[in-house]
């Protein structure tokens, strides 16, 4: 497998951005309740005609705020995952070695700013908004899988990242500037993870043989299985928060209606927007062009 990506220019460009979670948190900086946290493609509230406009806020501020606990999840893997692949080859390459140390360091950064979003989201919402985990449960339960498997999932994830911010933030107006501070931020150094995380693709496809390299998809494939679980149930929390926000019960067909919308919504937010990423699918396209098919057909679910 190849890649036009290198260790050294994704330093360089990475040591460019250096934001601190200070500059974008905290003392003035605060979140406006009365706006929009996450864009219409990802929130997908429209077609929920049986809501208020104000109910709508609510609803999406839930879902931005569950965009903040899961994002910072999964980074809470993702660091561990980065440090095992550098430990081993300290001194195989300077640039690598370097690339890799700060790739984990924006990740840990990242988790903190996560964190301190939804400290802020907790103290200014109206309710209590319940979340899956805990995240070192679901974080151990992701790391047990094949390496491969754990760096594709890690891919996808970080090409979402980019399709969410140019696709569907950047031109949104409406949003509360200081979410959409955090995403533009995310977006800035994420850029660079999606190389680095291709050449760990790359690195540990280039030693495994074909039958591993299935066994790697197997393993993308179960992954994506357990965080689909783990969104069915934050689609429960999330509407018991709405409820409570809103200070009202949907009747049946209300929440029934509630539910197929929003486990869409949830799922192309978490899955579907990195499964159908052009770039992700062309790595594993030169990975195995079998497993290309098999996951646009899987992404049919998650769209
Ligand atoms: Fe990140
Ligand atoms: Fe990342």
């Amino acid at each position: 497998m190849t890649t036009a990506y290198s260790y050294q220019e994704t330093l360089q460009v990475s040591e460019k951005s250096n934001w601190r979670v200070e500059d974008l948190i905290g003392g003035d900086k605060r979140l406006d309740f009365t706006r929009p946290f996450l864009p219409e493609s990802l929130a997908r509230l429209e077609s929920m005609d049986f809501l208020t406009n104000e109910e709508k806020i609510l609803l999406n501020q839930i879902r931005g705020y569950g965009y903040l606990y899961t994002f910072g999840m999964v980074e809470e893997f993702i660091l561990p995952f980065v440090l095992d692949h550098a430990r081993p080859q300290l001194n195989a390459d300077d640039y690598q070695t370097r690339a890799l140390l700060r790739f984990a360091g924006e990740e840990a950064k990242h988790i903190h700013l996560f964190n301190r979003f939804a400290a802020e989201f907790k103290q200014g919402f109206v309710t209590y908004c319940e979340t899956i985990g805990p995240p070192e449960e679901i974080g151990r339960a992701v790391l047990s899988h094949d390496p491969l498997g754990v760096a594709l999932v890690i891919l996808q994830i970080e090409w979402m990242t980019q399709m969410h911010y140019l696709d569907s933030v950047r031109d949104d107006d409406v949003l509360d500037p200081q979410f959409k501070s955090l995403l533009r931020h995310h977006w800035m150094e994420e850029a660079q993870h999606t190389k680095l995380d291709t050449l760990m693709v790359q690195a540990l496809a280039d030693k495994s043989t074909p039958a591993e390299i299935e066994k790697g998809f197997d393993d993308y494939a179960a992954i994506g299985a357990l965080i689909d679980g783990g969104l069915q149930q934050q689609l429960e929390f999330d509407l018991q928060a709405f409820q409570r926000a809103a200070g009202r019960e949907l009747n049946e067909r209300e929440q029934e209606r509630f539910r197929s919308v929003q486990r869409q919504a949830l799922r192309w937010t978490y899955l579907g927007s990195g499964m159908t990423h052009p770039n992700f699918l062309a790595t594993v396209g030169e990975l195995n062009p079998a497993a290309r098919t098999r996951i646009e057909k899987m992404a049919e679910a998650f769209c």
